[in-house]
């Protein structure tokens, strides 16, 4: 049974399994809320993707996985031995990543707010500094040459592309715009270009682009990917990599039409196989595709109650630990970890949190529930933990792993 868009999530005898394990034996001395993630199933995503990259012959791609995703430590060392690269965003993204292994040259460094000290750290964490700055503004590029300068190093940098696209996703996570504070308008990069002195301790060794979040269409990617590659070829300037970014969606609602990976890889590689003789090297920044459905929020029914017409299911997790609901109006499945019989009711499961959108589900229909049974949000592995937060004087709530023997690591 495929009950979210997790692979391996099913009832056996009304008791939930993930990866054959039954979620009730093995975590049912750990208090709730909690995530529980699979190695699983962040491998598999890993490697479909990396497939899909090879099947459709982009060149030497290298997979930069979105640590603000999820930047579990036991998670990461999964990717880095897989072969993954990381995208980070601040200097302690960049630690975790380094302390995951990951080799400093596949790691991009993305983000409008660059400080001093994070460029320092990461222009120092290797003989060459990271792998590539993803420069989203002349300002930033002005203060990278300074502190390389600084450094006697060369940074080596992309210019990230505002390609001025309009994207079906929710607005909060939609970054293609021109009104958006994110990537370089053609126009600046062009000029910039023209201005020997900004490159004096900086190499540009790239493009990239990355147009917002939970893609659920490509057309915008296309016209993104045919501005970015038009704009490589204009500039006479042989380059080593062009960066897509990330933003590939996952189905949460089965109801929702989506495109593939399999669509999602056909048309980069058509895009740049129309532009160029020779393609360059090919960076992706997925997050979400590798790890949203590799997680569960496991939470506690509190009690039960019964207001006019509605029915609510007050549980023990709330909008600090997992905030994807209330803050976008996000579709996330609720399963009871152990189902009982009886008739379904449409029902509200919402948090203690005191605030009204504290909520993870209205009128979902769900078999009955009662104090003390356990429910879980399903596929939140992606934006779960990293979003949370001790609102209300709560806990920060906790993860555990689940490997590949069907240990639990904490
Ligand atoms: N690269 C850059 C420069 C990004 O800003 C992001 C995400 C990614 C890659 C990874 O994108 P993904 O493959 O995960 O779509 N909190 C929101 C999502 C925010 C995305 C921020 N940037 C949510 O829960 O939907």
């Amino acid at each position: 049974m495929n009950i979210t868009n997790h692979q391996s999530l099913s009832y056996k005898r009304n008791k939930l399994f993930i990866d054959n394990h039954c979620i009730n034996s093995i975590t049912k001395d750990i208090k709730t809320p909690f995530y529980l993630y699979s190695v699983k199933a962040i491998e598999n995503n890993y490697l479909n993707f990396s497939k899909e990259a090879i099947k459709n012959k982009l060149h030497n791609p290298l997979i930069c996985y979105a640590l603000k995703a999820n930047s579990n430590i036991h998670l990461l060392k999964v990717l880095k031995k897989l072969g993954a690269g990381a995208d980070i965003v601040s200097g302690r993204e960049l630690k975790q990543a380094l302390k995951a292994k990951i080799s400093p040259q596949k790691i991009v460094f993305s983000g409008v707010g660059k400080k001093e000290e994070e460029i320092t750290l990461a222009l120092n964490c290797h003989k060459e500094g990271i792998y590539s700055f993803n420069v989203e503004s002349i300002e930033e590029l002005e203060m990278i040459g300074k502190v390389a300068k600084s450094l006697n190093k060369q940074a080596r940098v992309a210019l990230r592309l505002n390609p001025q696209v309009n994207v079906k996703t929710h607005k909060h996570i939609s970054t293609g715009g021109k009104s958006h504070k994110f990537g370089i308008l053609k126009e600046d990069i062009e000029a910039a270009l023209k201005k020997k002195k900004l490159w004096k301790n900086i190499n540009l060794i790239g493009m990239s682009t990355h147009i917002g979040s939970q893609l659920t269409c490509l057309k915008a990617t296309e016209k993104a990917l045919n501005e970015l590659s038009k704009l490589c070829l204009s500039i006479g300037h042989n380059l080593e990599f062009i960066d897509v970014g990330g933003g590939l969606g996952v189905p949460y609602n089965h109801d929702q039409p989506l495109s593939s990976l399999s669509d999602y890889m056909k048309l980069v590689s058509k895009v740049f196989k129309r532009y160029f003789k020779e393609m360059p090297r090919i960076v992706f920044e997925p997050g979400r595709y590798i790890v949203a459905n590799s997680g569960l929020l496991i939470t506690e029914v509190i009690r039960t109650k019964k207001s006019a017409d509605n029915k609510f299911i007050i549980v023990d997790g709330g909008m600090n630990d997992f905030v994807r609901s209330s803050l976008y109006g996000a579709y996330h499945h609720v399963l009871p970890v152990s189902k009982r019989s009886g008739k379904r009711s449409p029902c509200h499961v919402v948090g203690p949190i005191c605030e009204t959108a504290d909520s993870f589900a209205s009128y979902r229909e769900l078999p009955p529930l009662k104090s003390r049974d356990r429910v879980c949000i399903g596929d939140v592995g992606a934006y779960g933990h990293t979003m949370s937060s001790t609102y209300n004087m709560r806990e920060k709530v906790k993860e555990y792993v689940i490997d590949l023997d069907g240990k639990l690591l904490k």
